[in-house]
């Protein structure tokens, strides 16, 4: 879909794009429409289902003007916008449009530019290795109109560096490990260098250096060899401050020594959708030109069963000095994430940090697959996430933390274990207490992904596959800082 801002509506598009808000009441711009076709618009709606309606769509006038049901005027926020624009979105993809004027009312730019979000979001694909061609969707040249085209695209650039990093987070999430192995995805890292965020690659040879014996652990059974990733953005040079992002990267998780069932298991190719998640935001930010300091933080690692792989009952000294004892090698991420949550705590000292991993399976027992999993040492953090949550209408949740649980993760042996006790209880609070020991008091938020980082059902604004979720969250985020 290719954006274009224009305020010329005489020009031969294939459908106008007008609004109706509920009770069949036409819009502003609808009701000068209106006036030009003598009265056909309410004549040709009044006896059907059409009701303007927040869902309602229908085509009139030989298809060339498709209603859009906008519902409450009141009611239309940022969340609901998203939603029309996807079913507009869908609309259009599916009518096989591929040049249309949009023109739902007298709207600030704001709406417009909410509309273009779902609309851009809701008809991405992941289609590149689809080689027929009737499988592909068409592109579309979606015009919006503008009394000032140039103005609203200049002002349009902010949104539009969020949807190119929610795109490149699910871009990244949806590569098989067969294209996107723990090189490829180092490198896909790289490339941000283009938008002047620097970025340094620490790869096995000096993590064995500097003692990260964690995520070689986990690597250790791959050809693939694990890397750290960071990533700097330096938005305001005039401060020394900077706040962090972590993210777990398993390129494929098979579980390791402690392999998982094979059902589901391709699934574990989107194991690495937290550090494609600080890939899009880092993007985004550095797009928008954000007058703030971030450093991005990835840990890239295969998790693979072969003669040198760690095992069960292993016990391995962390960067930070901590002793782990492995008892089950699926419990990979924090592993990974403990590594770089001390690089991030101990090189970069943020203000605060936040991780983002597909953690653990129990995030998805209790909370299922709408809603993020919140784990924190400092509420000011989660208020944030949850005012930004609220406007972008991510949903997340936050669970506990404490004593009782941290107590699940002590080892007889070593300092702690990756695996809580009784095992599978409390199991997304525990890996959060065990990457908690990592950030040795730095204020911090975990987002356990597991859940809704995969679309299973096409949503408003996402076709089925990866959501790119916390991408927009944490823009908004970092908007109100
Ligand atoms: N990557 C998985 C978690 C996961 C499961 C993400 C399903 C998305 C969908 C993680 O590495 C894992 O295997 N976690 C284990 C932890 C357990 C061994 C303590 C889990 O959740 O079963
Ligand atoms: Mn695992
Ligand atoms: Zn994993």
């Amino acid at each position: 879909m290719n954006i274009n801002f224009t305020s010329d509506i005489e020009k031969n598009y294939d459908a106008i794009i007008l609004g109706v808000y509920e009770n069949s009441k036409l819009s502003k711009l609808t009701e000068n429409f209106e006036k030009k076709l003598g009265g056909i618009i309410s004549k040709t709606i009044k006896n059907s289902k059409f009701k303007g309606n927040v869902g309602d769509v229908v085509d009139i006038f030989s298809e060339k003007i498709i209603l859009v049901g906008l519902g409450k005027e009141a009611e239309l926020d940022d969340i609901v916008l998203h939603k029309i624009g996807g079913i507009i979105g869908s609309h259009v993809t599916k009518e096989k449009k591929e040049n249309v004027l949009l023109m739902l009312d007298n709207f600030a730019d704001e709406k417009n530019f909410a509309i273009i979000y779902g609309a851009m979001l809701k008809t991405y694909r992941f289609d590149k290795y689809k080689t027929v061609d009737d499988e592909k969707k068409t592109e579309i040249l979606f015009n919006v109109y503008s009394q000032n085209p140039k103005k609203s695209k200049d002002d349009f650039s902010d949104v539009s560096a969020v949807i190119d990093g929610v795109i490149t987070t699910r871009d990244l999430a949806n590569e098989p490990s067969n294209v996107l192995s723990t090189t490829a995805l180092a490198k896909e890292a790289k490339k941000l260098s283009k938008l002047g965020i620097k970025v340094e690659v620490i790869d096995a040879k000096e993590l064995e250096k500097m003692g990260a014996n964690l995520i070689l652990a986990v690597g250790a059974g791959s050809k693939n060899p694990p890397y750290i990733v960071v990533m700097k953005y330096t938005g305001n040079k005039k401060s020394k401050n900077t706040v962090a992002l972590v993210g777990k990267g398993l390129c494929f998780d098979s579980g390791g020594i402690s392999l998982k069932p094979s059902r589901g298991m391709d699934e574990m190719k989107s194991d690495m959708t937290g550090a494609a998640t600080v890939i899009g935001i880092m993007e985004s930010i550095a797009k928008r030109n954000m007058n703030i300091n971030v450093t991005g933080v990835i840990g890239l690692a295969e998790n693979m069963p072969d003669g040198a792989s760690y095992k069960p009952g292993d016990i391995v000294k962390s960067l930070s000095g901590k002793t782990v004892e492995v008892l089950d090698t699926d419990a990979e991420g924090r592993l990974v994430l403990a590594d770089c949550l001390t690089y991030t705590v101990r090189n970069i000292k943020p203000k605060f940090v936040m991780d983002f991993a597909t953690l653990t399976g129990a995030v998805m027992v209790a909370l299922g697959e709408e809603t993020t999993g919140i784990f924190s040492n400092d509420e000011k953090l989660v208020d944030m996430v949850k005012t930004a949550s609220q406007k972008t209408g991510e949903d997340v949740w936050q669970l506990p933390l404490g004593k009782k649980f941290a107590d699940m993760i002590k080892s007889d042996i070593a300092d702690v274990k990756n695996l809580g006790a009784p095992e599978r209880y409390a199991g997304s609070i525990t890996a959060a207490e065990f990457l908690k020991v990592f950030v040795e008091g730095t204020p911090w938020i975990h987002f356990d992904i597991a859940g809704t980082a995969w679309v299973n059902k096409e949503n408003d604004i996402a076709p089925k596959g990866m959501s790119g979720v916390c991408v927009a969250l944490i823009n908004k985020l970092f908007e109100n800082l």
